[in-house]
């Protein structure tokens, strides 16, 4: 795919189907925020994959929206350490996970944690260190439109977002 096009038609699946991921797709999505740049390239972010059933509860348990969580075939922390620009790296990993599974047509979400401590409790990461979100990954339960269906300029003009006037300023 066009990586404008995987760009512009990104959006959020929240609905999975209960099929799990093929073992190459999976390795994609977590090289993909492997090779992601950093600050000085420190690279002080992990992702932990939660596979165990009792800890995907508390993981779920520990986010605004947790029925995502609870149906995903994949879901990932991205843990950060405490130094430097790490909500910055955190997200250029997460959206290159998010776009490495769409171009594999698997849909993919953000999760913001309503409790850290009981996150924290769940994944036994140490005090110097955070989960800058939990994302969730699976194929869509209801079949989505097909990217190449639509130009990168249709899908913009079709989502969601603030006017252009709004968020881009020149001086
Ligand atoms: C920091 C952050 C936290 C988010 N937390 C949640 C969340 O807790 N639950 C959820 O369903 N979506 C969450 N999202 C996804 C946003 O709702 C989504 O990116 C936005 O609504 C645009 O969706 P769209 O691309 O499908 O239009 C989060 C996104 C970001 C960037």
């Amino acid at each position: 795919m066009d990586a404008y096009l995987a760009v512009a038609s990104k959006r959020e699946v929240r609905d999975y189907a209960p099929r799990s991921l093929e073992a190459a797709a999976e390795r994609r999505i977590l090289e993909a925020g492997r090779v992601a740049g950093s600050s000085k390239n420190r690279q002080a972010r992990r992702f932990v994959i939660v596979r165990d059933e009792r800890l995907r509860e508390e993981v779920a348990a520990s986010v605004y929206a947790q029925d995502h969580v609870r149906a995903a075939a994949l879901v990932v922390a991205v843990v950060v350490g405490a130094k430097g620009p790490t909500a910055f790296d955190a997200g250029r990993a997460a959206q290159n996970m998010m776009l490495a599974a769409s171009n594999d047509a698997i849909g993919s979400c953000p999760n913001g944690i309503a409790d850290a401590k009981r996150l924290r409790a769940a994944l036994g990461h140490g005090e110097d260190e955070s989960v800058a979100t939990v994302l969730t990954f699976g194929y869509p339960a209801k079949a989505r439109r097909d990217p190449e269906s639509l130009t990168a300029d249709e899908w913009v003009a079709r989502a969601d977002r603030r006017p252009w006037e709004e968020i881009v300023t020149e001086l």
